[in-house]
């Protein structure tokens, strides 16, 4: 029976011969072997007679080498395991060079491990984020399935620019060096693949308003891409968000669905990943003994998991953000970079953590100011703000922005001439606003922010497999 180190620790079928395929984490005193096959952040102890064992074969067991063993599987005597593997064959499947192997068995450093991303995931740090992040992936589609939302693939290559979300990927196969050129000198594009200029998208949002307007709920999970020069711990230039559309759902609703959907994915990998969450909180207080006692969490991981999915988000308009934010003490003793003088600045994330501090909690801000916000959101009465709403988290600043749309056709298209977009470009988008619009609302949610709050990792380059930013497409 071959098994997993997952099943054999669950189910521990003890007497029974199994079979066990993975990778020597240990080898000691030519007797010991801790095997992982990354199903659990656990390994499984198996035990050699080495005398019974051909000493070729004895010489190949090194970390990081593939093996097959076969044997009973007994309660285990020793300390740190319950069961342990009694080996009666074992087969080397695929040698390592102890020598070349860069992971050995002590601590590397998080910058080093971005190094070697190809291998990294074999180390418990990763292998647990990548858990965690499988686990998050999946009460994604869990959580929507169950509320009757229908998972949409909005496209990647886009033809439009319209979103302005953020610097594009530009999508083309003409001769870079020898372009067909228009009579003004610029690049003709009609001569591309798509006889047209194309990027890679920023956001589904758009395609997924078109099919919430046909089937109510729908929500995308897919990649996007940002082409900004911003070299920070929050921001990639490939990540995937996640983007619900609901057609008959104001802001309120939007609220709503976003806190109770965020609670959902959290309080499920709290329940499903609880070894690699350990394993992670862990790391982390090591990781902080070495800061500043004021730049500590107070709150341990798991800890601070089950806080946010068992207590009310602060819902707080940018109104009143900014009247706390211009007499709190650092815009007062001038510590922000940043200061807050007047109604209509944007928020930093200077801002948004503080925020998050004073209300302790995370924070839905709503009512941003029009100038400031994308030309699809919603216009208030008031004609100076839209209805906007950005969630932050603690430790992160902003982590889902969203909105309610603009469904009435006539002010959308004063909106878009405001912001100088082509009508043509976006005749599609309209057209929803001319055949049975409805109020609807939407957000998206960075994924890569959530894995970074649920996992404890500073980093959002130590929570994708392989991170693109800016100078770095390896692997
Ligand atoms: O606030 P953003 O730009 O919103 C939109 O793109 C809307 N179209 C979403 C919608 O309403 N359907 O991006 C949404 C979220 C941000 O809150 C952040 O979590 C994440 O996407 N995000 C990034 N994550 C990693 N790297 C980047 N460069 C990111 N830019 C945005
Ligand atoms: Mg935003």
């Amino acid at each position: 029976m071959t098994l997993s180190v997952k099943d054999i620790l669950s189910q521990k079928p003890i007497g029974t011969t199994i079979e066990l395929k993975g990778w020597v984490r240990t080898f000691r005193s030519n007797r010991f072997i801790a095997i992982s096959d990354g199903s659990t952040i656990k390994t499984v102890q198996a035990v050699i007679d080495f005398e019974n064992v051909a000493e070729e074969t004895l010489k190949k067991i090194s970390t990081g080498a593939a093996i097959q063993v076969k044997g009973d599987l007994l309660s285990s005597l020793g300390k740190g395991q319950d069961v342990e593997i009694q080996v009666t064959e074992i087969t080397v499947l695929g040698e390592s060079n102890p020598e070349e192997y860069p992971l050995q068995p002590k601590k590397h450093s998080l910058e080093f491990l971005r190094e070697i991303a190809h291998l990294r995931m074999r180390t418990n740090t990763f292998g647990a984020i990548m858990r965690v992040r499988h686990s998050l992936a999946f009460a994604v589609h869990h959580y929507f399935n169950s509320k009757q939302f229908f998972y949409l693939h909005t496209p990647i290559i886009t033809g439009s620019d319209a979103e302005g979300a953020g610097e594009m990927f530009n999508v083309s196969i003409l001769d870079k060096k020898n372009p067909p050129l228009k009579d003004d000198g610029s690049i003709d594009y009609s001569k591309d693949f798509f006889e047209k200029e194309t990027n890679l998208t920023v956001s589904g949002q758009l395609e997924a308003e078109l099919g919430a307007m046909a089937l109510s709920k729908v929500y995308t999970f897919g990649p996007t891409f940002r082409a900004e020069n911003s070299n920070t711990s929050r921001h990639l230039a490939e990540f995937w968000m996640i983007e619900p559309e609901v057609a008959f759902a104001d802001l309120n609703d939007n609220m709503d669905l976003a806190e109770d959907f965020l609670k959902y994915v959290i309080r499920y990998t709290l329940e499903h990943c609880a070894d690699d969450l350990e394993f992670l909180e862990k790391r982390l207080l090591d990781e902080e003994k070495s800061k500043p006692e004021k730049d500590r969490s107070p709150q341990a991981l798991r800890e601070k998991l089950q806080f946010v999915a068992d207590n009310n988000f602060r819902r707080v308009s940018y109104t009143e953000a900014i009247d706390i934010l211009r007499n709190s003490k650092p815009n007062k003793k001038k510590k922000f970079k940043y200061l807050i003088e007047e109604w209509g600045a944007d928020l930093q994330s200077e801002h948004e953590k503080f925020l998050v501090q004073h209300f302790n909690a995370p924070v839905i801000l709503f009512d941003y100011p029009a100038t400031i916000k994308a030309f699809y959101m919603r216009l208030n009465e008031d004609e100076k703000t839209v209805r906007a709403m950005d969630i932050l988290f603690p430790g992160i600043g902003e982590i889902v922005g969203g909105s309610q749309r603009e469904e009435r056709h006539d002010v959308l298209l004063g909106k878009m001439n405001d912001f100088d977009i082509d009508q043509k470009e976006l005749q599609w988008y309209l057209d929803t606003r001319k055949f049975g619009t409805c109020v609807h609302s939407g957000f998206g949610l960075g994924f890569e922010r959530l894995v970074l709050f649920a996992t404890g990792m500073g980093n959002i380059r130590d929570v994708i497999p392989f991170p693109r930013t800016p100078g770095n497409a390896e692997f």
